[in-house]
């Protein structure tokens, strides 16, 4: 049976981020984030100041008019955004793969953890909740550890885990938990360690199924948005539905049903807007 501490090693062989993506890390754990010093992190990279360009231009960014300075467009996205932007680029290919233990298609993961990290930024620009930049990338990645755990689960264990959900009407996270003794959410804190994300995003992936723990707003965001990415039919697989729903989160967060059902309403229209945008 394969242990944690074998999937770790694995996870000290992923190649580390990209180096704008790292630094903008830093930044962005101290109060102050700095735009200037980020503007001169995102300049020295040049497909990272394209792709911050285009989307600062989108309409889905709500462009009003086009800018080419990169001060302004970070100013206009926010460097949440940029992160999330910066790494997206690493992330892309690998999350776009179809996980058949999971029970996800091809784009499947990619699609929800885009509708996760939509959910995080919709909190903050349409309904001016107070969560913190770093939300975006966690909820980004909430569910990276699957890429790794994908690839150890055999017939036998994906039954044990299949028959605790269904005979035992066990949670999907649960019956992870039960089967291997560890979880794809704790090896999603060890990839975003490996990263150093900071112990903000570590937590949050770590615990985005925990419903009784409280560690921190960023973690309270990446819960809601699992379920708002949920809710509108992204990311579905073998889980499905069947996960526990943080009522202490919403309650912290100060979102209560009509709010929940509101913002998982507007991911839906985003969502579709940046699928139609790309096709
Ligand atoms: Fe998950
Ligand atoms: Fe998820």
């Amino acid at each position: 049976m394969i242990t944690l501490d074998d999937l770790v090693q694995e996870v000290q062989g992923l190649a580390p981020l990209p180096t704008a993506a790292a630094k903008l890390v830093q930044i962005l754990a101290v109060d102050e984030a700095e735009v200037g010093t980020a503007v001169e992190i995102i300049r020295f990279d040049q497909a990272l100041t394209a792709s911050v360009l285009r989307y600062a231009n989108s309409p889905i960014a709500g462009a009003y008019y086009p800018t080419n300075s990169i001060k302004d467009a970070t100013i206009r996205i926010g460097l949440g955004k940029v992160l999330e932007i910066a790494i997206s680029s690493h992330v892309r290919e690998p999350m776009g793969n179809a996980l058949p233990e999971y029970g996800l298609g091809e784009e499947e993961l990619w699609t929800h953890s885009v509708a996760s990290a939509l959910a995080a930024e919709v909190m903050l620009r349409d309904h001016k909740m107070a969560i913190p930049q770093l939300s975006f990338a966690a909820a980004l990645l909430h569910d990276i550890g699957k890429l790794v755990l994908t690839r150890h689960l055999d017939p036998a264990i994906q039954g044990s885990i299949r028959r605790l959900t269904t005979d035992c009407s066990m949670t999907y996270y649960r019956a992870e938990l039960e089967v291997l003794g560890f979880s794809h959410a704790d090896l999603g804190a060890q990839i975003s360690e490996r990263w150093n994300l900071g112990k903000d995003i570590s937590r949050a992936i770590g615990t985005h199924h925990e419903v009784e723990t409280t560690p921190g707003p960023v973690a309270d965001v990446v819960r809601i948005s699992n379920l708002a990415a949920k809710t509108v039919g992204s990311g579905l697989g073998f889980e499905g539905m069947n996960l526990e729903a943080d009522a202490g989160a919403c309650e912290r967060l100060g979102l209560d049903r009509s709010g929940f059902e509101r913002l998982s309403a507007d991911v839906a229209v985003l969502l579709r807007d940046i699928q139609k945008s790309h096709s």
